[in-house]
């Protein structure tokens, strides 16, 4: 199956998850011809800046232009999608970050647009020029020449110095709620002819963690598990998880906040166990506590009980996570 991601990039606007905000304030900029000199997008992984840029660009230079959304259908728009229009240039910065490059950057900045009415420069992951390369731009990007805009993307928005990001308008894209991200993938199933159980579709969008990427990979992987249909109980198989609502009860002594053992509650059900990982709890009462796994395979499962840590790991980013519920058991 061709990647789910790239058959269903977003070629307009309207069709973008989330990202309102942004969204409108480009079409209308592109509608109304008010267009800044450079623009920053920056936010999490896979959440739609390379898409809005490629988006935005090809909106410029539709042959309907000025319009708020590309038509997808004129010349210029369908070279836009196959990625050949002269005019929009797309730069990956962590390969092509240095100084030398951004100054035959700066040559090709200077001609006009050959074919379109905007030369778009797409600098993708930003962050990775060089000083000298940030310093060599920094002239263009407050005054490029007319009809040409520059799109610099990067998920490390810190990382640039205040004067790029002074000659910048900045827009920061969120991570999508979890409900948004099921909408999303619903009508991505749709479109793909699968019928799903809900259920399954939550578990998708929960562990894609605000990444519209994450999720939309995680779909295909599980779809490419699945026969047929998609179901509760083969994505959980397929993502390594094991029921999100296992239950684990502390057995023996109970006497302070050290369980002797934690073993898994018949309520859990069949069903693969959570890893090794590093168990914590932001308490530890004798009258139960909801505590968290990790279950990261390359952490060491953390058998020390009695000293559980007040803060969850470092590099914990709240996936994998396992919410477990201990409880105190019968008579005490
Ligand atoms: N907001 C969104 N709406 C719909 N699809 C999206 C959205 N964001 C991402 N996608 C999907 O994820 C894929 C990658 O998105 P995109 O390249 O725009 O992410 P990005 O924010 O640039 O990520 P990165 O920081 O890793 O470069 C797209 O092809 C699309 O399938
Ligand atoms: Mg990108
Ligand atoms: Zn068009």
């Amino acid at each position: 199956m061709a990647s789910l991601t790239a058959k269903y990039r977003p070629r307009r606007f309207a069709e973008v998850a989330g990202q309102d905000a942004v969204k409108s304030i480009l079409s209308r900029a592109s509608a109304t011809g008010k267009i800044a000199p450079a623009y920053m997008f920056s936010g999490t992984r896979g959440v739609g800046k390379t898409t809005i840029a490629r988006i935005f660009a090809k909106a410029l230079n539709c042959e309907k232009a000025p319009t708020g959304e590309p038509c997808n259908e004129c010349s210029m728009c369908r070279q836009a999608n196959a990625g050949s229009a002269v005019d929009i240039i797309e730069i990956d910065a962590a390969s092509h970050g240095g100084v030398n490059d951004v100054r035959a950057l700066k040559e090709d900045v200077g001609y006009a647009p050959l074919e379109g009415r905007y030369k778009v420069f797409i600098i993708d992951e930003a962050h990775m020029l060089s000083t000298a390369a940030f310093n060599a731009l920094l002239k263009t990007l407050e005054e490029p020449p007319a009809r040409v805009t520059f799109i610099l993307a990067s998920t490390e928005a810190h990382k640039f110095p205040a004067t790029i990001l002074s000659r910048c308008q900045h827009y920061v894209f969120k991570m999508l709620p979890q409900a948004e991200l099921g909408a999303h993938l619903e009508k991505l199933l749709v479109a793909e002819g699968v019928e799903y159980e809900q259920a399954a579709v939550r578990i998708i969008a929960r562990r894609g963690a605000g990444s519209v990427r994450d999720s939309i990979s995680m779909l295909g992987q599980a779809l490419a598990y699945s026969t047929g249909a998609l179901r509760e109980a083969e994505v959980r198989t397929c993502l390594g998880l094991a029921g999100q609502e296992v239950f684990f009860r502390p057995h023996g002594s109970h006497s302070g906040p050290r369980p002797a053992a934690l073993v898994a509650h018949p309520a859990a059900g069949a069903g693969p166990r959570p890893g090794p990982g590093i168990f914590f709890s932001a308490s530890f009462p004798a009258a139960g506590a909801i505590c968290f796994c990790c279950t990261k395979p390359e952490k060491p499962l953390c058998r020390s009980w009695g000293c559980p840590p007040k803060k969850p790991p470092s590099g914990w980013n709240g996936r994998n996570a396992l919410a477990l519920r201990t409880s105190t058991p019968a008579g005490k």
